[in-house]
C-alpha cells in the first residue's frame, strides 16, 4: 500500500515550562526523583475509569482544594481538558465568611456536617458549636452557603464542555475524584447541572496498598504511580522488541 498523506487528530495540553521545572525541583529536593510530568486529570483517570467508559465518553472531574480539573475521553483518546479555578478551599472559605468563624473551623463542619443538596438535610437538624459563641446551628444553613458554590462550579464545568463542543459526548457519564468529591451531595448537583449520570472514582487497590488509601483524594496520586509503572513496562518492552530487530537484521547480514 502507497499514500502520500498522513494525518492525525491530537489534543495537547501544555503549562508552563518554568511552572514545570519548580515542580520537578521541589520534588527533587525532597530526595524524589522525577520521570515526567502528567496532567492531574489524566492521572487520576489512570486508576478510575473502564476502557469502556473511554470509548462510550466520559468526563472525570478532579476536585482539588485550588482548582478542579478535567478531562473528557471520547472513543478511547482524550477529546477536552480545562481547568475550573474553584475548589474545595472556596466551600470552606464561603461557610468561614457566612458563618463568621475562623477557616480551620469551618473546613471541619464542612467535612462533618457538610451537604451540597439543601432539601438532602433534615429540616430540624441542628448542632451545637462553641465559635464564635456557644449557639445551636442550623444544618441546613450549612448546605444552604455549599449548594450555590456547588452549582456554580459545575455551571463553569457545563460551560467548558459546551465550549469543548462535547456536551453531548458523555455516553458513560461523570466520574468525580478529588477530595471536594467527598462532599456529600456533590453526585446529585453534578446529575442535575450535566444531566448525565455520575459517580464517585475511587482508585484501584494496588498490591501492598493501605485500605485507606482507596479514597478519591488520592486518585491523581496513585494515577501518577500506575502511569509511570506502565510507559515504564512499555518502554522497556519496545527497547526488547528494537534490540531483538536490531539483532535479527545483523544476523540476516552477516
Ligand atoms: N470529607 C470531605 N468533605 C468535603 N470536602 C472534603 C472532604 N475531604 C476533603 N475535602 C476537601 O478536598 C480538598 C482537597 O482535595 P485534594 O486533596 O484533592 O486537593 P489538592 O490536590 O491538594 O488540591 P489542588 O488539586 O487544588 O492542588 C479540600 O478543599 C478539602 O476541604
Ligand atoms: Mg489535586
Amino acid at each position: 500500500m502507497v499514500g502520500s498523506r498522513l494525518e492525525v487528530d491530537l489534543h495537547i495540553a501544555t503549562c508552563s515550562g518554568s511552572a514545570l521545572q519548580s515542580t520537578v525541583t521541589c520534588a527533587n529536593r525532597a530526595g524524589l526523583e522525577v520521570s515526567e510530568g502528567i496532567l492531574e486529570s489524566i492521572a487520576a483517570a489512570e486508576c478510575t475509569l473502564s476502557a469502556d467508559e473511554r470509548e462510550l465518553g466520559v468526563c472525570l472531574l478532579d476536585i482539588g482544594a485550588h482548582s478542579s480539573d478535567l478531562v473528557v475521553f471520547f472513543e478511547g483518546a482524550v477529546a477536552h481538558t480545562a481547568s475550573v479555578p474553584i475548589g474545595g478551599a472556596h466551600f470552606t472559605n464561603d461557610l468561614a465568611i457566612g458563618l463568621q468563624m475562623p477557616v480551620a473551623q469551618a473546613e471541619e463542619i464542612k467535612r462533618q456536617y457538610g451537604n451540597a443538596v439543601v432539601t438532602s438535610v433534615p429540616q430540624q437538624a441542628e448542632i451545637e458549636i462553641a465559635n464564635p459563641q456557644p449557639q445551636m446551628l442550623r444544618l441546613r444553613s450549612i448546605a444552604e452557603i455549599l449548594e450555590p458554590r456547588a452549582r456554580e462550579l459545575m455551571y463553569y464545568v457545563k460551560e467548558s464542555l459546551r465550549q469543548g463542543g462535547v456536551v453531548e459526548a458523555l455516553g458513560a457519564g461523570c466520574v468525580l475524584t478529588g477530595g471536594g468529591a467527598m462532599l456529600p451531595g456533590m453526585l446529585d448537583v453534578t446529575e442535575s447541572q450535566l444531566r448525565v449520570p455520575a459517580r464517585t472514582g475511587m482508585p484501584v487497590r494496588l498490591s501492598h496498598m493501605p485500605g485507606q488509601l482507596v479514597h478519591p483524594g488520592f486518585a491523581v496520586a496513585i494515577g501518577m504511580l500506575l502511569y509511570a509503572h506502565r510507559t515504564r513496562a512499555t518502554r522497556a518492552a519496545e527497547d526488547n522488541s528494537f534490540r531483538a530487530r536490531l539483532r535479527a537484521m545483523f544476523a540476516a547480514t552477516y
